[in-house]
């Protein structure tokens, strides 16, 4: 049936084809619906077709129409909501037959005002998904035909197949557009990790790569530019073409919760030439997270250097400190300064010393039990005094140290850890024994003078009745009783050289000090001892160095040392069987500073217990006065000495005396 009796009519068939063309063609939504739109009004001589378009995911709700007769539809789509008819034709998905004289539609604008007319809409559905509304207009005795009504639900079904491609593209380009955009956000932060993980690279370069690599990520590489300004320090890092022009996008970079600077990026083009250019959704994105992360370097870099310089002043401070200070983390030493290290020896990443076999077995049970606490972090300030006697001295020796540790919890690289302060008290401790003794002998001195007193007049007294006695005896003949009276005289000579020892011991008298080689001392007591020493098998072996400097001592005094040490060591070596008891004496000059003396002998040797204590008066393993040692070690103080225990190489005892020689005594001879 031809509508238009003035017009040729287009058939269905070719109608359908032309309009399948430009569905297949036209991949615009606006010219799209414009052309199917005026092509099936003037193919089929409409007098209006209309196609409104849903929203979807990427078509946004639009409307076209052509309209010849009477405009009653025009802007029907645009303004909504639209009649309940048409969005029943929507939700329904039917197609919908308006025609006036239906008293229902009577009032309704959309219905047809010419008698004789009728409208059609049509759902456009592709696999049940609604895309819009096809709308046309035409005479109402056509609405009747079967085959025009079929022609057109077949258009509106292919006009929703088109879109539905239309909308699939679309999802496809925004796919892609935003894998590239991930992909050049990903390079950038490979790119960018690369150089903020070189150890070594400062944080002006960091930064000036960072910037410098932005404008790959943009969407025109070639134009891009990007510029860093940090307020706070006022530094600048730009691109080399950056210069402030729109468009511009600027984030502020936040530095421990600060804003301390801003991020610029733009396309920077002289007026009037080159492209108009935007920032696509995903850039801005991607400069926000730059921000962030130059930020985050900021912060970790700055906090680096803050750490390092805290370190270094740590170092320089405790490098220089007096005290021995090491850090103990995690069970390791994981710091100590060079007074530590004179103490306890190198950094052994290890906390055993408060554990060590060289602890005094007295002290043992103290430092483990500070060493559990310490390492338990179970504490504020902690505090022990121990010994340690493993470690060795410069000559081989074992050497006492007296510590005075005191622990405190503290922080280092971020972690508990606990500050150790440890002090050589060896010297301190030395001092105080010294005093302690001199006190001791102090008060023995005012003791033995009462005793002395008291004792020795009476005695005096014996000796001359004992000396009548014997005058007596010997003239009558009496030998036993000479025999008797000559032993009580033995007897009370010996109590007399006692109290004369111990008047000596505790009235030193004055020094009097020649210049002498010490050699001659050394010889005497040798002499002296000899006999006694070849009674009690004793070898002995000597070894006097040769054009020794003369010093300045007392020579008697040094002899009296001398046989109380070579008495200790025959007496320790007592038990031994014969022949493999040896005192070996040398003398010989260290440096052209001091004489040094040397008594060694084979015997037991002194246990570590009673290494401390042998010098102190009154401490004896034997049964004697105890005060042999003392009295040696003081006369060899006044000669401003030292007398200290050495090792023997003959694996017993071994004593070292050490005097200064005075720099004008001191004669250059030949070998030395
Ligand atoms: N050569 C040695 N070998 C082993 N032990 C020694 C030696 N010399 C000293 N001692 C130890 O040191 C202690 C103290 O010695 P010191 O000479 O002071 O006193 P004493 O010998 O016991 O008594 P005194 O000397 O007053 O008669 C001794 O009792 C002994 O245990
Ligand atoms: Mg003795």
């Amino acid at each position: 049936m031809n509508l238009c009796r003035g017009k040729s009519q287009t058939s269905i068939p070719d109608t359908f084809k032309a309009i399948s063309r430009l569905l297949i063609k036209e991949s615009r939504l606006e010219p799209l619906l414009k052309n199917v739109a005026e092509r099936l009004k003037n193919a089929r001589l409409y007098d209006g077709v209309f196609i409104w378009t849903a929203e979807k995911a990427d078509i946004q709700e639009t409307a076209w129409g052509t309209s010849t007769g009477p405009l009653y539809a025009q802007g029907l789509f645009m303004t909504l909501p639209q009649p309940a008819c048409i969005r029943g034709v929507a939700t329904h998905g039917t197609p919908l037959t308006l025609i006036r004289d239906e008293p229902t539609c009577s009032s309704c604008p959309v219905c047809p005002i010419c008698p004789g007319w009728a409208s059609l809409v049509i759902p456009l559905l592709f696999k049940g998904e609604f895309y819009g509304i096809l709308f046309v207009t035409l005479p109402s005795e056509v609405i009747a035909v079967n085959t025009e009504v079929a022609f057109l639900v077949e258009v509106g079904e292919n006009i929703a197949a088109c879109l539905n491609r239309m909308n699939q593209e679309a999802l496809h380009r925004t796919t892609a557009t935003a894998l590239l955009k991930r992909s050049l956000e990903l390079e950038y932060f490979h790119n960018f990790a690369r150089i903020t993980e070189q150890p070594d690279t400062d944080l002006e370069t960091i930064l000036q790569r960072g910037v410098d690599l932005i404008p790959a990520s943009m969407d025109r590489p070639d134009l891009a530019a990007a510029a860093l300004v940090l307020n706070d320090t006022h530094q600048r890092f730009t691109t080399p073409n950056f210069t402030r022009d729109n468009p511009m996008v600027e984030n502020p970079i936040f530095v421990d919760g600060k804003a301390v600077g801003v991020l610029t990026v733009c396309y920077p083009s002289p007026a009037g030439q080159g492209p108009e250019l935007t920032f696509l959704k995903e850039e801005e994105k991607l400069l926000g997270s730059i921000s962030l992360r130059m930020g985050k370097i900021i912060e970790r870099k700055r906090g680096r250097i803050a750490l390092e310089r805290s370190e270094q002043r740590f170092r320089d401070l405790t490098n220089n400190a007096v005290t021995g200070i090491a850090i103990l983390q995690d069970q390791q030493i994981v710091f100590q300064n060079p007074e530590y290290t004179k103490i306890f020896g190198p950094l052994s990443h290890s906390p055993t010393l408060f554990l060590d076999a060289g602890v005094h077995p007295d002290d043992k049970k103290k430092t483990r039990l500070f060493h559990e606490t310490i390492t338990r972090y179970d504490f504020t300030t902690l505090c022990v005094d121990f010994r340690i006697a493993s470690l060795l001295s410069q000559d081989g020796t074992p050497k006492i140290t007296s510590v005075f540790c005191r622990a405190a919890m503290t922080e280092f690289r971020e972690k508990p850890a606990v500050l150790l302060n440890v002090m050589d008290m060896t010297k301190p401790r030395e001092l105080e024994n010294l005093l302690r003794i001199q006190d001791k002998m102090t008060s023995l001195g005012r003791v033995a003078a009462g005793i002395a007193h008291e004792i020795r007049n009476p005695l005096s007294g014996i000796n001359i009745y004992l000396k009548s006695l014997e005058k007596y005896a010997l003239e009558r003949n009496a030998e036993t009783e000479g025999k008797i009276i000559s032993k009580i005289q033995s007897a009370s000579n010996r109590i007399e050289s006692v109290i004369k020892r111990v008047m000596d011991f505790s009235k030193p008298g004055e020094l009097k000090p020649i210049s002498v080689d010490v050699n001659k001392p050394v010889q005497n007591a040798i002499d002296l001892a000899a006999v006694t020493l070849r009674k009690s098998g004793v070898k002995i072996e000597t070894d006097l160095g040769t054009a020794l400097p003369l010093c300045r001592l007392d020579s008697p005094m040094i002899e009296q040392v001398m046989l109380n040490l070579i008495t200790n060591a025959a007496e320790a070596m007592k038990t031994l069987a014969p022949g493999t008891k040896t005192i070996a004496i040398t003398t010989q000059c260290l440096d052209r500073q001091q004489v040094v003396i040397q008594v060694e002998d084979s015997g037991p040797g002194i246990s570590q217990i009673h290494r401390e204590r042998i010098f102190d008066p009154f401490y004896t393993t034997k049964n004697s006065s105890g005060i042999g040692l003392s009295i040696c070690q003081r006369i060899i103080n006044d000669h401003k000495g030292t007398l200290n225990l050495h090792k023997s190489r003959l694996g017993g005892a071994g004593f070292m005396i050490q005097i200064p020689v005075k720099q004008q005594e001191f004669k250059p001879a030949k070998g030395v």
